[in-house]
């Protein structure tokens, strides 16, 4: 049994190693944002705000854990995603979407990196917008250092 484990230990550690290579040679060729997926089951957690400016309304989704963090006054956990509806005039516009990982931000000069948060913006369709590589969104989050990068903390810690 001990023999079997220490087997299926072997090669997840060696798979994780290959992965993280192959995105380090990616990321000479691709922009560092690639590496956020679309969340694809984002709806299933919590809804703790709506931002209503003008014709734009989004709608914003994290996880529990991250809303509990929130509440205690922490940075957010690693592996937090929090994905924004971006509604303009009524329709789906496109959603925002951070994600962070440790490390993540080691990919980024110390002037420009928001902690270990990756940006990306996805179409309605839910594909990447590649035309978007996530710098101009780090550098307007920067500010919101004492809130862990986002702007909505206050509103993560009255949400229920
Ligand atoms: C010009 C400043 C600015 C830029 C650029 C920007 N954001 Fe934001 N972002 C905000 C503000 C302000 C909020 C708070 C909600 C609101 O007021 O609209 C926000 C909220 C968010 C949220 C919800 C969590 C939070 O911080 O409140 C996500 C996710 C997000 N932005 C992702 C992105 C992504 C991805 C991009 C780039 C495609 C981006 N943002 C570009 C200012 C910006």
């Amino acid at each position: 049994m001990d023999a079997v484990k220490h087997g299926a230990l072997a090669i997840s550690s060696a798979a994780v190693s290959f992965s993280a290579l192959a995105i380090v040679g990616a990321l000479s060729a691709l922009a560092a944002n690639e590496r956020v997926a679309f969340p694809q089951d984002y709806a299933a957690g919590v809804h703790y705000t709506t931002v209503n400016r003008g014709s734009v309304r989004e709608e914003i989704f994290t996880s529990r854990e991250a809303i509990e963090a929130a509440r205690n006054g922490m940075p957010l956990p690693d592996g937090t995603v929090i994905a924004m509806e971006d509604y303009r005039g009524g329709k789906l516009y496109r959603y925002v979407v951070m994600e962070k990982r440790a490390g993540w931000g080691e990919a980024y000069p110390a002037n420009v990196r928001a902690g270990d948060w990756e940006f990306r913006e996805f179409r309605p369709d839910r594909t990447p917008n590649r035309d978007e590589d996530g710098s101009r969104c780090m550098s307007c989050h920067r500010p919101q250092a004492s809130k862990d990068f986002v702007f909505t903390y206050d509103r993560m810690q009255a949400a229920r």
